[in-house]
């Protein structure tokens, strides 16, 4: 299959729609990452989306949605504090677990009766939607287990050849996934963190639980399952042996001798302006290959910056990486939570050592 690449215009929406109402996929871009989209409404459409990423068949699906649209179609009850999630965060990086409608497939939602439902503030996805008038769903539009695209080129790494269009919108703006909160029970809780932040949310409706398994990510927690199927697999990791760290350029300096010393293998560090200069200093002549998320000063740009870098490391052939472990505080949460991921969970820290 050949895959057309088409700016967002007037006439690449008229395909995207022509495609979407014919069971076909149409990769698009969000503010959050792009996504892979199918008519909700379209089975054909469905299966098409998992098999362009591969992906296991019990992990279910975001509803997109746009201003103006039907919820009641989508979902069975909207309770008060989702109403005032909707009101402060839609359109915009937070997608909602509420019970679903029988309308709703259960292909989408992997056999649950409950739904999650976004509404994008990415005026390409915006228009998407309003213009066709249909709910979509999308994931991200990734090979499974490989870093979320965040851009065009990215979705075409991966999926060239697989689906028939991609709308190319630039660079996404958060680059991180969105926060899904479930509305299911009387306390909403957090299955991924994401750039609306605990805080954020607590602020709007109270008190907000987070789901012990995102911090599974520490290796603390490990026994527990997430309630977002998702979480459970294996995500974003490089090709390299990816370790965080926040031990300091001096010891990260030195295992990276040690490294050296022990064989010959092509060594890289990925994490802030800041901390890549500070370890350069500490390494002296040492060369070693670096990829930047940007400045520390600025977590935006870290997080809009992950996934891309996580994508160059194996560009670059890096076998052993170094990266920055973040703060995990406001939009640090969901960037460890996924940095940690794509390390498999290694992590050389205080707590580690006890
Ligand atoms: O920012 C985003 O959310 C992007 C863009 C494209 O909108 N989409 C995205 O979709 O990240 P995906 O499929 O890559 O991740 C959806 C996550 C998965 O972890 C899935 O298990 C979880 O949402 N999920 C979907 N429906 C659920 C449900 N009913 N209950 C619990 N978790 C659910
Ligand atoms: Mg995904």
């Amino acid at each position: 299959m050949k895959t057309e690449l088409l700016s967002v215009d007037e006439k690449a929406l008229k395909k995207a729609e022509a495609l979407l109402l014919s069971g076909q996929v149409v990769a698009f871009p969000t503010e959050t990452v792009y996504g892979l989209g199918a008519w909700a409404f379209s089975e054909e459409g469905i299966r098409h989306v998992y098999e362009a990423k591969g992906r296991p068949s019990d992990n279910p699906l975001i509803v997109h949605v746009a201003p103006g649209m039907d919820l009641h179609e989508i979902a069975a009850e909207i309770p008060e504090k989702a109403k005032e999630l909707m009101k402060r965060f839609w359109p915009g990086p937070l997608t909602l677990i509420l019970p679903k409608t029988d309308k709703v497939p259960l292909r989408v939602t992997g056999g649950l009766s409950t739904v999650a439902i976004r509404m994008p503030s990415h005026p390409a996805a915006m228009e998407l939607i309003s213009k066709t008038g249909l709910p979509i769903v999308a994931p991200s539009a990734n090979t499974s287990g490989r870093p979320s695209p965040t851009s065009a080129r990215h979705v075409m790494e991966d999926l060239q050849g697989k689906i028939p269009l991609i709308l190319d919108g630039g660079d996404c703006q958060v680059g991180l996934e969105s926060t899904i909160v479930d509305m299911t029970e009387e306390i909403p809780m957090i299955l991924r963190p994401g750039a609306i932040t605990l805080a954020m949310l607590e602020e709007a409706v109270g008190e907000v639980d987070v789901d012990p398994a995102v911090r599974m990510a520490v290796g603390l927690e490990s026994h527990v399952t997430p309630k977002a199927p998702g979480m459970k697999y294996r995500h974003y990791a490089p090709k390299g042996y990816l370790i965080l760290t926040d031990q300091g350029p001096d010891q990260t300096a030195e295992w990276i001798r040690q490294d050296l010393k022990e064989k010959e293998q092509k060594i890289g560090l990925i994490g802030s302006d800041e901390w890549i200069s500070q370890v350069r200093g500490a390494l002296g002549k040492v060369p070693v290959a670096a990829i930047s998320l940007g400045s520390g000063s600025d977590m935006d740009e870290i997080g809009r910056n992950l996934f891309d870098g996580l994508r160059e490391s194996d560009d670059e052939g890096l076998e052993r990486i170094y990266g920055e472990a973040f703060q995990r505080k406001d939009l640090g949460e969901a960037i460890m939570n996924r940095f940690l991921k794509a390390a498999s969970e290694r992590r050389i820290s205080e707590e580690s050592k006890q």
